[in-house]
């Protein structure tokens, strides 16, 4: 009895299992949990590049730092530092809010462009901000703040699709909508207006799979989770299929909120990844995440109680181990 618990043990800390613990704590290779909150991932040859709202409790309460992870499997993530550190730039004053970054990477110029949340203590900004490097891991500078389509923009989403072309997802509370929005050439803007769907919805994502687009958002509840939606289109620019419950409506996502849809197309399958955040707002540093492989296809998406599993991101395969 006692063996076994050890083999198991060893063998889980020598990585023969390597899996992913949804709402677990999720240490990096320091040993320390992973601070990349509301976050978003850009694939970089055969990196992939984790970015999120770095919470770290000993941060300056004056500063907002987006901390970066690097990894090979989506599983192990090595530690890449905190790529963009925001000195007030807008001069919002102690409480000013960064959330929500997503990293873009732009082949022609060559640059990495960061869109944030920007947004005074009491969210009445409600601006994008970006920063640009010349390297994935940063430093990134900060640029410029604005509103996309000149609408207030609060809650961002990215998708990038098969094609390259660039797309931020915004929620505009007035408008009482989503918008689904391409960049500029150079990604330093918001262009053009693909997508108008006019519901209540934030923390959206976006995923192209097998020939249809999957749109999901979470109604406005603040930290706290509620039943995300989605919605499907053979485009971009709509019409958008009603909208459907991800899970049973009671689960509220399993209490999680959507931050991104990765997809992980592999020799074998393709994998739909949902990246989500378990906030805890009085302890946000100590927020978790949620991310599981969901049941996609022929319009429907379910996500499915979280539970621990493996990825092979050469496969594309993914595998529920459950508890172990
Ligand atoms: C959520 C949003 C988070 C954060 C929070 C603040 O609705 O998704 O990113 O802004 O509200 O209350």
């Amino acid at each position: 009895m006692l063996a076994a618990v050890c083999c198991a043990a060893w063998g889980r800390a020598y990585g023969e299992t390597k899996a992913i613990r949804p709402g677990e704590v999720w240490l990096d290779g320091r040993g320390q949990q992973i601070q990349a909150h509301g976050g978003g991932i850009l694939k970089v040859k055969d990196t992939y590049y984790w970015f999120g709202e770095d919470r770290t409790q000993t941060n300056d309460p004056a500063k907002r730092y987006v901390a970066c992870y690097s990894s090979k499997n989506l599983t192990e993530w090595k530690y890449r530092g905190q790529v963009f550190v925001a000195d007030d730039p807008e001069k919002l004053g102690r409480g000013f809010v960064l959330e929500r970054p997503k990293v873009y990477y732009n082949a022609k110029t060559k640059k990495f462009v960061m869109y944030v949340h920007l947004d005074s203590p009491s969210y009445r900004l409600a601006r994008v901000g970006v920063a640009v490097s010349d390297k994935v891991d940063g430093p990134y500078k900060y640029v410029k703040s604005f509103r996309p389509l000149d609408q207030e923009s609060r809650d961002i989403g990215q998708f990038i699709d098969d094609d390259g072309s660039a797309y931020l997802i915004f929620e505009s509370r007035p408008t009482g909508g989503f918008y689904i929005a391409k960049l500029s050439d150079d990604f330093m803007t918001v262009e053009k207006e693909m997508s108008f769907i006019h519901a209540p919805l934030e923390g959206g994502a976006i995923v192209h799979y097998k020939g249809l687009y999957y749109v999901l958002g979470s109604h406005l509840s603040g930290w706290r989770p509620n039943p995300i939606v989605y919605a499907t289109a053979t485009s971009l620019e709509g019409p958008w299929s009603e909208r459907k419950n991800v899970a049973p409506p009671e689960v509220n996502t399993y209490d999680s909120q959507s931050s991104m849809l990765v997809k992980v197309a592999g020799k074998k399958t393709t994998t739909v990844i949902y990246m989500g955040d378990r906030w805890l707002s009085k302890t946000l540093w100590d927020s978790r995440y949620v991310w599981m492989p969901v049941q996609i296809g022929d319009g429907n998406f379910v996500l499915p109680k979280p539970e621990p599993w493996t990825l092979n991101v050469k496969t594309g395969e993914a595998k529920v181990v459950g508890a172990q």
